[in-house]
């Protein structure tokens, strides 16, 4: 007789058996989180640009002998919604089931983590999932210099006033004043022919143009607008004597009509 038999089936449900005895109070006790099994409790996506939503989905198994009720699954923010087959949703031994959650991302950006808390009769586990969002229009190649120029200005209107951009819409101001400084830093803008339609002809503004109209928008412009502060408080690049040059121009330059100016104007 061998001394060593091939281990027969008989003898590998043994084993198994002799394990899973072994394993048996672990298992009972606080009714083990293993008893679902997900196809990964950590997942990562990509969205694609522009993207206002994104929708990961974990996969469930119960591995238990028991029925598992899942009660809730409730999201770590408000952005995100999670959504389950049923509730509560029972999922007999064996039994797969979907959970999906849906993440709001307009005015996301960057690298979000997300957590799904799962409380089931089998124990309370956290799922996990990050969101990279591609850097968004300012990167996108499609997008012309133009619109990605405006985009960079919309996240922040000082921009136009740094890098490369200062080359146009600041540098351009230095030693200038009055006249010569609204063409160059302010006509750009407000008298350009394809100038944006958010962009405002500043002959057709109504109401009181004083000179403490003209000075509150030329050194603070208006924030959430394309319309940048040129006040050195705020990052601008004209010195208060420049602003002063400015304020004496445009009250000549767009004065209300039938109103006395100053002096004739250079229409
Ligand atoms: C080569 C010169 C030049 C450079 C560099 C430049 N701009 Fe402009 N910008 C213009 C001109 C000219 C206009 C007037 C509209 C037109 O004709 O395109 C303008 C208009 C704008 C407007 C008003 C909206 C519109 O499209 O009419 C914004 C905002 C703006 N630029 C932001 C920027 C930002 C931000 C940068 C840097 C990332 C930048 N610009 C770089 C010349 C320039
Ligand atoms: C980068 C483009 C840009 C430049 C440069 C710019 N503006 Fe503007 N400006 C805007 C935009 C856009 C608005 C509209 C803001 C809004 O949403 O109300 C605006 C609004 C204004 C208004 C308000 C008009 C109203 O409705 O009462 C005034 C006044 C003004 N700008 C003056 C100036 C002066 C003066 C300069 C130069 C020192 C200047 N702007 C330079 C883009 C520009």
């Amino acid at each position: 007789m061998a001394s060593c038999p091939p281990q027969t089936a008989g003898a590998r449900r043994f084993w198994a058996a002799l394990v899973a005895g072994l394993c048996w109070p672990a298992l009972a006790y606080g009714q083990t989180l293993d008893a679902l099994g997900w196809d990964s409790m950590s997942k990562e996506i990509r969205t694609k640009t522009n993207a206002t939503e994104a929708v990961v989905t974990f996969s469930v198994t119960n591995l238990s002998q028991a029925r598992v009720e899942i009660r809730t699954i409730q999201a770590s923010c408000g952005c995100t919604v999670a959504k389950m087959p049923a509730q509560p949703w029972i999922l007999e031994p064996g039994r797969q089931g979907v959970v999906e959650a849906r993440t709001d991302l307009r005015g996301k950006s960057g690298i979000l983590n997300k957590y799904l808390a799962v409380d089931s009769s089998a124990g309370y586990q956290v799922l996990h999932f990050k969101i990279d969002i591609p850097e968004t229009a300012a990167a996108d190649p499609k997008l012309d210099g133009r619109e990605r120029n405006r985009v960079a200005a919309l996240a922040d209107r000082q921009a136009v006033f740094r890098g490369d951009c200062a080359r146009c819409h600041a540098m351009p101001a230095q030693a200038q004043e009055g006249e010569g400084l609204y063409r160059e830093v302010c006509a750009i803008c407000h008298e350009a022919p394809k100038r944006a339609s958010m962009v405002p002809d500043l002959c057709g503004i109504k109401g009181l143009r004083n000179r403490s109209y003209w000075q509150k928008w030329i050194t603070r412009g208006k924030v959430g607008s394309l319309m940048p502060a040129f006040g050195r408080a705020e990052g601008g690049p004209l010195s208060p004597e420049q602003i002063t040059s400015l304020e004496d121009y445009l009250l000549q330059r767009f004065a209300p009509p039938g109103l006395p100016t100053p002096s004739s104007p250079k229409r």
